[in-house]
């Protein structure tokens, strides 16, 4: 519960501060069912078409900083390869740990181009 806690307070002050948009690729770049991992701020961020609609999220597990670049999806649920733990790729939330999230990051479309908040 503390980590969650600890991810939602991240969230949380992150909103409260000043967010800026990258842009980390173009329409057509990502298809449905694709990913692709991009470097911002030092940090590995994982965007996911899923079904025309994306999602960025932190593409490092929280539970062992594995990446999850090759981690398989089902669905909205992506499954690290390391221990097979699982997180909802919409809301961060942990299946297996319910104490636990992953990093989620606001996707933004603006013409050809797909930004996300940070
Ligand atoms: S490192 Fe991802 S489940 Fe353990």
């Amino acid at each position: 519960m503390a980590r969650k806690k600890q991810n939602q307070k991240q969230n949380q002050k992150q909103n409260a501060t000043r967010t800026k948009l990258v842009n980390v690729a173009r329409i057509g770049e990502v298809k449905p069912g694709q990913r692709k991992v991009v470097s911002v701020s030092g940090g590995e961020i994982a965007l996911l078409n899923l079904d025309g609609e994306f999602y960025a999220i932190s593409n490092r597990c929280p539970h062992a900083d594995f990446a999850l670049t090759y981690a398989p999806i089902y669905g909205d649920i992506i499954i690290c390869p390391n221990h097979a733990w699982m997180f909802n790729v919409r809301t961060g939330d942990c299946m297996t740990k319910s104490s636990c999230a992953i990093r989620t990051y606001k996707v933004v479309v603006e013409g050809k181009n797909i930004k996300i908040e940070i």
